[in-house]
């Protein structure tokens, strides 16, 4: 399938008070499915209306989305996707969501009710014949990294938010830091093409 990056990731600090991450979305499609590699995060809506406008999408031609992890700053446009089926790690289901805060645990009911169909996932799945799924349970206990055989960038990585920066990228490369995310990173990123991080710039590997 052909692979596209349709926003970059980042995230919008406004001390003191205002933190609004959004996630990197990408477009995996063929002449069967589209499918959103993550949904994206309510400061991105107008520039994923903005792509969507450029490439003649519309939000009913989604047919999945994969989502890394369940927090708000990657599932919120989900919402919009009406006839997408949901790819989650199975674990989703387990957490409790009304322990998040009085606001959020009002929220993440809101935004997951609204999905129509769920498909659950677990490490070793593989999706679409060829979205590899990896089960990280390093930043949430749902969270998963992709690894994607492309049609037209080689092998794409998402490690999603174990390591969600190029910085960080190169602190667990350089061995600044040793734990099972660095054994993770290091094995995977050996052997793919492109690292899509979920809040900064793609990055090609040169090996
Ligand atoms: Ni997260």
């Amino acid at each position: 399938m052909k692979f596209e990056v349709l926003i970059t990731g980042g995230s919008i600090r406004v001390p003191p008070y205002v933190a609004a991450p959004y996630c990197t979305v990408a477009l995996l499609s063929d002449e069967k499915r589209m499918v959103l590699i993550e949904p994206g995060s309510f400061p991105a809506w107008e520039a994923l209306e903005r792509s969507f406008k450029e490439k003649g999408l519309k939000a009913e031609d989604i047919t999945d989305l994969v989502i890394s992890h369940v927090h708000m700053d990657h599932i919120f446009c989900s919402i919009f996707f009406k006839n997408a089926v949901v790819h989650v790690h199975e674990k989703y289901i387990e957490r409790n969501y009304s322990s998040f805060g009085p606001i959020a645990g009002l929220f993440y009911p809101m935004v997951l009710n609204s999905w129509r169909e769920v498909h659950p996932i677990k490490d070793g799945d593989v999706l679409f014949d060829c979205v590899k799924v990896f089960h990280t349970p390093y930043h949430s206990s749902d969270h998963v990294s992709l690894l994607i055989q492309t049609e037209n960038m080689g092998r794409v990585f998402m490690p999603g938010d174990i390591c969600y920066s190029r910085i960080e990228y190169f602190e667990y490369m350089k061995g600044y830091k040793k734990d099972d995310v660095a054994k993770f990173l290091k094995t995977i990123s050996k052997d793919c093409d492109w690292i899509v991080f979920t809040h900064d710039l793609p990055m090609k590997v040169v090996g």
